[in-house]
């Protein structure tokens, strides 16, 4: 369906790595001129290396070599070090080929790296020194040391492939962390992640000195975490059938009923979890969602519930369900018992609670509710979920936890002691921290990665602002409205996956990286380090970082995108490449071959007769940075949109969703805004076309989107199924195009609707596409828009 093509980058990275093997060397740039030799370098210390960027890098003369069987001296008895030690050495192994040796004992006079305690230094901070004697890292705490560890990899790693020796020039390096709290949070509840995509997860976390791993692990769609006195909220909670066709067609043969999708992760798993994070010192903040957000544990326990009764709603669809817990005693038994257990499993400081989009209708509906807050003097809901936090904070602090909540724990009195979560903007930091509250940016949409990073057609579902890397890389974590002061009560900031529309691990790993290097330099280098163009030069060996340790980094920041202006009486098209961040080389073949280092450089508009075929990818520094997109301009093409180089035509609740197509397997991802399904083609050329054809395919509506939903409008379609229409110059113009939409009906994927007929017209319009329909379920996503000439 798709126009444009990708190909794993992987396989060019694998050449380059087999090039190195054989050259028995680090491998040198392919750009650069004559051949490798061994060891390649030296790889200059320099700050280019570290991301993120290090508060000083001091060049010395000389340089060392580390090579196979160099020797990793850790202090005798020092757990702390030889855990970092081994940790390098294996990192080393799989993402270099080097082959260190630990041991512990006295450092000997030269050709060592040493770990070694220094009495002072800065929470989390290091010394690396490189000199032709040899490495020694030096920390006053376990962290700092294996973030020194960290560096060194990273100086190791600026080049791909494996190597037996890298040599490194000499330089002495002194860093520390700007913030305390560096973390990103995963949504588990949405989509459920396999404790070996956490694990790996948190490693990778732990590669950009990223401290703070936010577990959402309890929303309205599950409950994924296994409580041994209540098993329902796994058993029951921890499973649901996804909405829509494909998967109520998908028949289990065990139970004869749609399959279930979920899955939870048990106690053992946790605490293995949680013990791999602290080696590799992340801290993980668990969720536990209340007094909303609470569908999961209803539908397990309905007593827990304002009416008793299961949710009717279901767990599949997206959005803010109505169901809150009641206030009743019993309630908060059973919230205690949990946090008891979650208290148990995760021995971090901090307990999130939740507290966000705890819409109050139903204790505004309940006479129990009411007359509890009546009982208890409270004079409105707001001061009810206030209370409500406030008695779990009081448990929380009991059993020497801190509560951290979404900004909302703000209205209506904010707990003692509690540290805001502020996701609606800063404001809430701001007014936290001007009470004297702790507070984490965590703020929508800049730092909420299921935001797509690139409006490309390849670009994975996810919500449809456009956060792409210099968007988060501009975020600025010191608020001006606070005095310095103040500041200090901003523990850090962290950026969050939900995971409603990232349905694989694969693509979780895409939203994160590269953006969460971003948020590793916001939260780590200090505020005079920021640089978007070092940023980038730390960036390109970082990438190949990610596909040593097989994270699927997005290279969005880098895909080519293609513009092209038909010229329809030369029957030429011009053809612009370019990509996001405006660097690097773009290179391009037309006669389909593998784009290369040694192909055509792009310097400028491509003049190509139709039926060319352009294949292009980014290089920077000798290596590919993006897969190579494909596309065809012929007579169909250039007269094509896709969703996505289509407008829409309001932006109300714009997503980019997967189409209805099978549980499993590929399918499309398609922008629509939910609210108000309407495309804009801005300056179709209409002369010459005699037809409209296009490709459409149905979705369900599964968003909770309380009384909005009923504000959802449609024109009354003449069919049952209703009717794909376009119109001429505004979306109350000429209706020149009538498609109906019955064809599409019973087919789940992206379906290709007959052709309509129009009047031929001269010159270019804009073009409003809308459908009509009886009902907002299901949604129908335009694939593409195709303009049929008559003659070709
Ligand atoms: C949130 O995005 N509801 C915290």
């Amino acid at each position: 369906m798709r126009q444009t093509s990708s190909s794993s980058a992987r396989a060019v990275a694998a050449l380059a790595s087999v090039v190195a093997l054989l050259a028995g060397c680090a491998h040198a740039p392919l750009a650069q001129a004559g051949p490798a030799s061994a060891p390649a370098g030296p790889e200059a210390a320099s700050a280019s290396a570290i991301l993120p960027a290090p508060l000083s890098v001091t060049p010395a003369a000389g340089a060392f070599t580390v090579r196979d069987g160099t020797v990793l001296v850790v202090p005798t008895g020092d757990a702390g070090a030889r855990a970092t030690a081994d940790y390098l050495k294996d990192l080393l192994a799989r993402t270099r080929g080097l082959d260190l040796t630990v041991r512990e004992g006295r450092a000997p006079g030269a050709g060592a790296i040493v770990l070694r305690r220094s009495a002072q230094g800065a929470r989390e901070g290091y010394d690396l020194a490189i000199s032709p004697k040899g490495v020694e890292i030096s920390a006053a705490d376990d962290a700092g040391l294996f973030y020194g560890a960290v560096s060194l990899w990273e100086l190791l790693t600026q080049t791909e492939g494996r190597a037996d020796a890298v040599t490194l020039q000499a330089a002495s390096i002194h860093d520390a962390p700007r913030f305390a709290w560096r973390g990103l949070m995963l949504d588990s509840a949405r989509h459920y992640q396999s404790p070996e995509f956490v694990k790996r997860f948190i490693d990778t976390m732990a590669l950009h000195k990223l401290n703070t791993l936010h577990w959402h692990l309890v929303d309205d769609q599950a409950w994924r975490l296994e409580i041994k006195r209540y098993p329902k909220l796994t058993e029951v909670g921890a499973w649901r059938v996804p909405a829509g066709q494909g998967p109520a067609n998908d028949i289990d043969p065990a139970t004869g009923r749609p399959r279930l999708y979920g899955g939870f992760y048990t106690e053992d798993q946790v605490r293995e979890i949680v013990a791999y994070a602290a080696a590799r010192h992340v801290t993980i903040v668990p969720e536990i969602e209340m007094p909303g957000h609470a569908t999961a544990p209803i539908t397990a326990y309905p007593a827990l519930g304002v009416d008793g009764k299961a949710p009717t709603t279901g767990m599949s669809d997206w959005g803010v369900y109505p169901n809150l817990y009641n206030v009743d005693d019993a309630t908060f038994a059973f919230l205690e018992d949990v946090l008891s257990e979650v208290i148990d499993l995760f021995p971090g400081e901090y307990v999130h609670v939740g507290g966000d989009e705890a819409v109050k209708d139903q204790w505004k509906a309940s006479p129990r509710v009411q007359a509890q807050m009546k009982a208890l003097g409270i004079s409105d809901e707001h001061a009810l979920q206030s209370w409500f936090v406030q008695r779990v904070g009081k448990y929380l602090d009991a059993h020497g936890k801190r509560l951290i909540g979404w900004d909302e724990i703000l209205e209506g009195g904010v707990a003692p002691n509690a540290t805001i979560m502020s996701w609606r903007g800063i404001d809430g930091a701001i007014t936290a921290a001007k009470a004297g509250h702790d507070a984490v940016l965590a703020p929508a949409p800049t730092l909420y990665f299921d935001n797509r990073q690139s409006d490309s057609g390849d670009e994975p579902p996810g919500r449809g602002n456009l956060i792409d890397l210099k968007t988060v890389y501009d975020f600025d974590p010191a608020p001006a409205a606070l005095t310095p002061d103040q500041q200090g009560h901003i523990l850090g900031l962290q950026a969050n996956l939900w995971t409603e529309h990232v349905r694989t691990e694969d693509r979780a790993a895409y939203m994160f990286f590269p953006r969460a290097a971003a948020v590793a330099e916001l939260g780590w280098s200090g505020a005079d380090k920021r640089d978007w163009n070092g940023f980038l030069d730390r960036l390109v060996p970082q990438m190949g970082r990610y596909e040593a340790l097989g994270i699927n980094a997005a290279d969005a920041a880098w895909e080519v995108r293609f513009t092209d202006a038909f010229d329809r009486t030369a029957g030429r098209t011009k053809v612009s490449l370019a990509n996001q961040v405006g660097r690097g080389e773009i290179r391009y073949t037309l006669d389909g071959s593998e784009p290369t280092e040694a192909s055509a450089l792009y310097a400028g508009p491509l003049d190509l007769a139709l039926g060319a075929r352009v294949r292009a990818a980014t290089f920077e520094d000798g290596r590919q940075l993006s897969r190579p997109v494909e596309k065809t301009f012929d007579a169909l093409s250039v007269r094509r949109r896709q969703d996505d180089e289509l407008k829409t035509c309001s932006a109300k609740l714009v997503l980019s969703l997967d189409d209805d197509g099978p549980v499993t397997g590929p399918r499309e991802p398609l922008v629509i805004d939910i609210i108000e399904p309407c495309w804009k083609w801005e300056g179709a050329d209409l002369s010459d076309i005699k037809a409209i054809s296009a490709a459409v395919s149905s979705l369900p509506f599964n968003f909770q989107i309380g009384k909005d939903r009923d504000a959802i409008r449609f024109r009354p379609p003449a069919t049952p199924e209703g009717e794909l229409e376009v119109r001429l110059d505004s979306c109350e113009g000429e209706r020149i195009a009538v498609l109906p939409l019955k064809p599409a009906t019973a087919n789940a994927g992206v379906t290709e609707l007959p052709s309509a007929p129009i009047t031929p017209r001269a010159g270019r319009h804009d073009l409003c596409i809308t459908y009509t329909a009886k009902s907002v379920d299901p949604l129908w996503a335009i694939g593409w828009i195709q303009l049929v000439p008559a003659t070709r």
